[in-house]
């Protein structure tokens, strides 16, 4: 059963206009996945799909950009097969879940043949604190750090960045990180000074 936090319940039961223009109305390739993150966590998709959207109620979505095209990810969106609801998007914030969704398996959004980071956490449902992998297609870059932060209202409360560590695997960092309470949390892995990578998690407390 996915569970559903109040946090949620709101966006769940926003029933929104198709914007029938959504999926051609911005190229999903122009969608923003940092942006698409924020949807996504505040969306609860993964309530439905899976806490690292491996599947559950809702189908597998990491790797879908494999078996679905740009313009067949964002129709799943905009037109959705019940059970899954409708979202209040934007043709441009469609376009960002899009470019999300597309990387989840560490692929990049326009095939830049440079593979972003493949992040993952275990437990899948965490209550205190999670261990975060981090696996990058050559070498880790030293400056790899991950944080968790969530948002209140108008204010931001996180952790402050924790340095990856090496592992066994040549690929993979990993790192423990604590979280304070409950609630629909963001993972931020940080790398080579400017590059970014986040990945939602809802934290049972
Ligand atoms: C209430 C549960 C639920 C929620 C919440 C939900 N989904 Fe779904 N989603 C489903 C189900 C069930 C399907 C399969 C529908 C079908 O085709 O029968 C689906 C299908 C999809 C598909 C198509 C997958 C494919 O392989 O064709 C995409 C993409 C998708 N969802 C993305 C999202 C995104 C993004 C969100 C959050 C903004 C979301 N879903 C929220 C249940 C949900």
């Amino acid at each position: 059963m996915p569970i559903f936090g109040s946090w949620s319940r709101a966006s769940l039961v926003a029933i929104a206009v198709t914007i029938a223009a959504a999926a051609c109305g911005s190229h999903p390739s122009s969608g923003d996945p940092k942006a698409g993150a924020a949807l996504v966590q505040s969306s609860n998709c993964a309530g439905c799909h899976g806490g690292q959207f491996q599947g559950d109620l809702g189908p597998k979505l990491v790797g879908i950009e494999k078996w679905r095209r740009p313009e067949q990810i964002a129709k799943a969106i905009t037109n959705p097969e019940p059970p899954m609801p409708m979202f209040a998007f934007t043709p441009q914030q469609v376009a960002d879940v899009v470019a999300y969704l597309s990387q989840l398996d560490g692929s990049t959004a326009n095939g830049g043949g440079v593979m972003r980071p493949k992040i993952s956490i275990l437990p899948a449902k965490p209550t205190d604190s999670a261990m975060v992998s981090v696996w990058f297609s050559g070498s880790p870059p030293p400056d790899a750090t991950v944080e968790a932060t969530m948002s209140m209202g108008h204010s931001m409360m996180g952790t402050s960045p924790i340095k990856l560590k090496k592992t066994g695997d040549p690929h993979k960092l990993t790192a423990k990180v604590p979280f304070g309470m409950g609630g629909p949390w963001m993972i931020k892995v940080r790398y080579d000074k400017s590059q970014e990578v986040d990945m939602p998690v809802n934290v049972a407390q």
